[in-house]
Formats: structure tokens, C-alpha cells, sequence
């Protein structure tokens, strides 16, 4: 066997299911391609039963995002695989991921199903599966908790019937490192075609053990780790891919192991996550948190500025957490603006430079000195977006003490100006309604929040929304806006997630019906 760990990204599918997370194509798209230039091996790209949407992702991926293997994920069932073939036929690699619970507990009170029925689904399943392409997962859910015999079983029967990558998830967290290395040995022990797959993990987070978990399997012969970025994923989430990648690597005399990761295209994969997804990164979060590499005690400065590894193990550009502090204003040119983004690593086309541009200027008219990270937000909240129907013209707020707030909006879309007012019970609440005037959108407002990119009085206000618009499909739409206004940037906020609404029913008039599934 050789040293390489296979890391198999599954943010667009299992991170995606973290509540309140919902994505639309373009932003999976997205993160997809930034997948790939991160190195991931596999891009768990959806589960394209579950929805129209979600279907069209994954088969958006797998047609545009080449020289990776992108998996679409498939209950044990001839239409749940069939739906998942038609998505992921287009990519240079196509893997079907296909699973079926083999714990008791999910046997008896989920599927109402018998052990023998489950053994056929699941050899039904890999073959019906390998019709369509080689390269097949099947996975054992909540293999952890099943009974070793009845597992062992299922595995060597699934690997008969052609499978190629065993995945043996602790489906709901319960592990600890060494029982699950533990766990790992023995079914290697026990299954005697083994050797004709490879072994995965899929851990979850809800004892805070899951990266612990994944790197005992590794030491025990799992070749394959699931993960997300940032750790996102179903209740307290999955392993966190950074904090698994950077642990092989910064203690690889101990592992003996590798994977294909680009390490210096952590931290933009896991901001881009952040902002896409809307799930905010605890500070003190390992890698990628804002405090990862932040020495606070006198001592530890001390140290630190004495000889970095007195306090550090990694140093942050490896990770490439290159945000320095090199001041632009407003005398700074196109070129300026251009090559600085380049360094940041954003590669934008003309008009995505132009657009960021003109929005730099726009900011150094009331900001005097802008750095990496207003440069960052301006690239992530207003240049790289969903395509804006309405855009913001105009708006004026009159509030106070002792007054009714009111909201007059001015918005374009295509050419036209659609003007309203309305009052709310803040200044905030008036401008979402407003906007729904013209718009014809209501929604209501789970999420709001404030806070600044950068300190000073002057600083960036990044507002963030999260909307549930009336009468869907119960789909949340996340929306961000920047400025140094707080109640503009407030409306732009409402405005994308508004945007997002607009731009996700277009996606849907081109799809049909299908009732929404989840795992
Ligand atoms: O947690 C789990 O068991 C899963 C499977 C579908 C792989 O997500
Ligand atoms: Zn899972």
C-alpha cells in the first residue's frame, strides 16, 4: 500500500445538510472548482435524488469541474442510483457512493428491515451501480454501532459484488480514537476480500471526536477520510478536513502518510465555505479559526517573536494565510488593485476585476486607508454573487426616539426604477419591507447580524441575513452586504438574499417536480 490518504470532500453533501445551510448551484459550483484546486480526491457533490436542485448541481460539477472523481450519493435503491448515474456521467470520474444502514437500531426503527433483506438491497445496489461505472463506494451506515458479524458480512458481500471503496461511518459521533481504531483493525481481520477495496471513514462530530477518530483509523489501514471544510456537516458536523490534512502533515513522522492537498489553499477554501455558507467559524476553531495563530499572553509574544516555534507548529502561510497589512487608498490604480487581488489568490476575469475595482473606489471615497481584508470582503460579498435583479439606487431612513421608522427604497431592474416607503418596527425592519413592496417577495427574517471587517470608526459593516421567503419549499437563502453604513449595508444584505430568492426560482422554472429527500 502506498502512503497516500485519499481525502474524499463531502461539504457540498453532508456539510450542506448543516441546518440552516442551503446552497444554489452557482455557489456549489463554486466551491467545487475551489475543491479542486485545493486537491481534494473526491468531491462528494450532492445527493441528486433529494431535490431538482440538487440534482443539477451535481450534474452542473460533474460537466465543469475537471481532473477530480465527483460522487453523487444514492440510497441502496435502483431509482435513487439511476437519478445518481444521470447526474455524475459527465465527470472525468465518475463514482457512484451508494449506502444502506446495517446497525440494528436503524434496521429495526428506520428501515423495518432484516438483516438478509439489507445484505440483498446491498449487493443489489453495488451491482446494479457497477453497470454504470467502475469506480463504486458503498457505505455501511452507522457501522460502528452494527453488529461485527452481520458488518463484516455486508462489507465482504458488497466488495463481491464491486465494490471499490468500503466506507465504515460512525454515523452518529459515538466512537472514541481508540475503540475505533480498534474497530477498523477487526473488520480488516475479518473480511477476507479486504484487500480488493479500499477502507474510508466517515466520522461525525457529536462527542467533539471525529478528526481523533479519522486519524486512528488511519493508523489502523483506513486509505480513504470523509470530510468538509470547516468541519460542517449534520448536527455538531463532520471532520474537518483542515484539521485532518494539517495533522497528517505537521505530524508526519508519527503518521507516515501523505495526501494530494494544496495546504496554501486552506484558508481561502475554508472562507470561501464560511461565506458561502453563512456558518461562521468559532475564533478558537483549530487551523482556521481567527485565533489559530493569534499570541495573546506577553510571554508567548515573547517567545514567538524570539523564534516562532516556541509557541507555534505551524506557521500561517502555510495554510495560505497571506492577509498582511499593505495599505491601499484611493490613488491606487486598476494594476494596483488587480495584482493585489492576484496575491490574495482571488483570479478574477476582466469584468469580476473591473466590477471589484469600482467598488474599491467607491469605498476609498469614504474610507481612507483599505487593506486585505476590506479587499477580501469586497471580493466575496458584491463581486462575486449571484447576478443582482434588483440592485440598490437609492435609500433614505428616517429614525429616532421618538418617531415611526421609515424606509424610501429606490431599486433598478432592468433599466427601470421601482420606488416604495415603508415603516417598520426599526430601521432595518422597514427596509426589508420596502424591499418586499417592490419586489413581491415576503419572507421572513431568521438571521441578522452586524459586525465589522476591520476596526477603526471607519471600518467595513458587514451585514449577514438569513431569509425563509413565504410559501417555498422551505429553502433558506443567505445574503451579505458590505459598506461602512451599517443600514446600507443592511439593505444590501436583504437585497442578495432577496437576489438569491429571484435567481433560485429562475433555476427551478428549468427543472421539474420532485418530492425532497434527505439522508
Ligand atoms: O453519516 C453517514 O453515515 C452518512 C452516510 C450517508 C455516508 O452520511
Ligand atoms: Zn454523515
Amino acid at each position: 500500500m502506498s502512503d497516500r490518504i485519499k481525502i474524499f470532500d463531502t461539504t457540498l453533501r453532508d456539510g450542506e445538510q448543516s441546518p440552516g445551510v442551503s446552497l444554489n448551484t452557482q455557489e456549489k459550483l463554486d466551491i467545487a472548482k475551489q475543491l479542486q484546486k485545493l486537491g481534494v480526491d473526491i468531491i462528494e457533490a450532492g445527493f441528486p435524488i433529494a431535490s431538482v436542485g440538487d440534482f443539477e448541481a451535481v450534474k452542473s460539477i460533474s460537466k465543469n469541474v475537471k481532473g477530480v472523481t465527483i460522487a453523487g450519493l444514492a440510497r441502496a435503491t435502483v431509482k435513487d442510483i439511476d437519478r445518481a448515474w444521470e447526474a455524475v456521467q459527465f465527470a472525468d470520474q465518475a463514482r457512484i457512493h451508494t449506502f444502506i444502514a446495517t446497525s440494528d437500531i436503524h434496521l429495526k426503527h428506520k428501515l423495518k428491515m432484516s438483516r438478509e433483506q439489507v445484505l440483498d438491497a446491498a449487493v443489489a445496489a453495488v451491482k446494479h451501480a457497477k453497470a454504470y461505472t467502475a469506480d463504486i463506494e458503498f457505505s455501511a451506515e452507522d457501522a460502528f454501532r452494527s453488529e461485527m458479524d452481520f458488518l463484516c458480512r455486508v462489507v465482504e458481500a458488497a466488495i463481491s459484488a464491486g465494490a471499490t471503496t468500503i466506507n465504515l461511518p460512525d454515523t452518529v459521533g459515538y466512537a472514541t480514537p481508540f475503540e475505533f481504531g480498534e474497530f477498523i483493525s477487526e473488520v480488516r481481520s475479518k473480511v477476507p476480500n479486504i484487500d480488493q477495496a479500499i477502507i474510508s471513514v466517515h466520522c461525525h462530530n457529536d462527542l467533539g471526536l471525529a478528526v481523533a477518530n479519522s486519524l486512528a483509523a488511519v493508523t489502523n489501514g483506513a486509505y480513504q477520510i470523509e470530510c468538509t471544510v470547516n468541519g460542517i456537516g449534520e448536527r455538531a458536523g463532520n471532520a474537518s478536513l483542515e484539521e485532518v490534512v494539517m495533522a497528517l502533515y505537521t505530524r508526519s513522522r508519527y503518521f507516515e502518510k501523505t495526501t494530494g492537498i494544496k495546504k496554501d489553499e486552506i484558508y481561502r477554501t475554508s472562507r470561501l465555505v464560511r461565506n458561502l455558507t453563512g456558518m461562521r467559524i468559532q475564533p478558537n476553531k483549530a487551523i482556521v479559526g481567527k485565533n489559530a495563530f493569534a499570541h495573546e499572553s506577553g510571554i508567548h509574544q515573547d517567545g514567538v517573536l524570539k523564534e516562532r516555534s516556541t509557541y507555534e507548529i505551524m506557521n500561517p502561510a502555510m495554510i495560505g494565510l497571506t492577509i498582511q497589512n499593505i495599505v491601499l487608498g484611493k490613488h491606487s490604480g486598476r494594476h494596483a488593485i488587480k495584482d493585489r487581488l492576484t496575491e490574495l489568490g482571488y483570479h478574477l476575469s476582466d469584468e469580476e476585476v473591473e466590477k471589484a475595482f469600482l467598488k474599491f473606489k467607491a469605498l476609498a471615497d469614504k474610507k481612507k486607508e483599505i487593506n486585505d481584508e476590506d479587499l477580501a470582503a469586497i471580493v466575496e460579498n458584491e463581486v462575486i454573487t449571484v447576478p443582482e435583479t434588483y440592485k440598490l439606487e437609492y435609500l433614505h431612513i428616517s429614525s429616532g426616539t421618538q418617531m415611526i421608522p421609515t424606509a424610501t427604497i429606490r431599486l433598478a431592474k432592468d433599466g427601470e426604477m421601482l420606488e416604495e416607503a415603508a415603516c417598520g418596527d426599526g430601521p432595518v425592519d422597514a427596509i426589508c419591507k420596502a424591499i418586499d413592496k417592490i419586489t413581491g417577495i415576503t419572507s421572513t427574517l431568521q438571521l441578522y447580524n452586524l459586525q465589522a471587517v476591520t476596526g477603526g470608526k471607519d471600518a467595513l459593516g458587514e451585514a449577514t441575513v438569513k431569509i425563509l421567503p413565504n410559501g417555498g419549499n422551505k429553502k433558506t437563502y443567505l445574503g451579505r452586504g458590505l459598506s461602512t453604513d451599517v443600514i446600507e449595508a443592511s439593505a444590501k444584505a436583504y437585497l442578495n438574499a432577496v437576489n438569491k430568492v429571484v435567481f433560485a426560482l429562475m433555476e427551478d422554472e428549468e427543472g421539474t417536480d420532485r418530492p425532497e429527500v434527505g439522508v
